[in-house]
């Protein structure tokens, strides 16, 4: 599989890029759940550190990944009618948009809130605005109802993968899956050139 994507599948920087941020969000959403819920103690303190770092990588990984995807070509849409095209790409734009929503939501929440904002420790980044405590419950709040409003974005666009794969028996899902190879074409019944 070569870097840059082809007519056939995506290249291995874009699925690097699919998965790791897939991976990195969902995780990272989760924990944002059940670390609330934590009592007060230091440990809290880390695990909320260590969401906040990790959703600065997605940020990082977001704006490097939209270059890439700017240089590399998208392999041609698989046959499909042209609703269901229109729909794939609304939802691509849809995920992409929440992809940078959530951390920069989270950010500005966490400068409302007056808390600091460290990247691993390693060092400090600005807030994004100043300190207010009634915009901060709004931007909370907002930042806890992008991810369930991704979650339900996500129903969508893993069930349209698990369709085309099992249903239609394309190519959409294992163009994209990690170790997978796209299938080429049967040639239509007849034709031996
Ligand atoms: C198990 C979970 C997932 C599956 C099975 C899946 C599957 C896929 C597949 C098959 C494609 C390629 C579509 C095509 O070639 O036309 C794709 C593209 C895409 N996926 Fe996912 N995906 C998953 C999770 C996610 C998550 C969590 C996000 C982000 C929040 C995401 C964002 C995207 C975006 C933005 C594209 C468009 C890529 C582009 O055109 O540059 N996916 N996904
Ligand atoms: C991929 C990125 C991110 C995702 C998916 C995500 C998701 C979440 C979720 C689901 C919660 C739980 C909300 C609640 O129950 O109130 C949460 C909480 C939180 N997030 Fe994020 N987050 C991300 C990035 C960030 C970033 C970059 C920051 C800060 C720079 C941040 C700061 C916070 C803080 C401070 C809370 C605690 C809210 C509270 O105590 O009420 N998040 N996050």
């Amino acid at each position: 599989m070569s870097l840059r994507s082809d007519d056939h599948q995506w290249g291995s920087v874009a699925r690097f890029f699919h998965w790791i941020v897939a991976l990195g969000i969902l995780g990272n959403g989760i924990w944002g759940l059940l670390m609330t819920d934590m009592a007060p103690s230091i440990s809290k303190i880390n695990i909320y550190a260590l969401h906040k770092s990790i959703g600065l990588t997605i940020l990082a990984l977001f704006a490097l990944r939209l270059a890439w995807r700017l240089y590399d070509r998208a392999p041609p849409d698989e046959p499909m009618p042209r609703w269901q095209r229109i729909v794939a790409h609304a939802t691509h734009v849809l995920l992409y948009g929440f992809i940078l929503a959530m951390p920069l939501s989270g950010w500005l929440f966490n400068s409302l809130h007056g808390y600091p904002l460290q990247w691993f420790k390693l060092f400090n980044l600005p807030p994004l605005a100043a300190k207010n405590d009634e915009l901060s419950h709004l931007a909370g709040t907002v930042h806890e109802w992008l991810f369930y409003l991704l979650l339900l974005v996500l129903i969508g666009h893993v069930g349209a993968a698990l369709k085309h794969h099992f249903f239609d028996q394309d190519n959409v899902l294992r163009r994209m899956l990690p170790f997978a190879r796209a299938r080429q074409n049967k040639l239509p019944s007849g034709d031996l050139s």
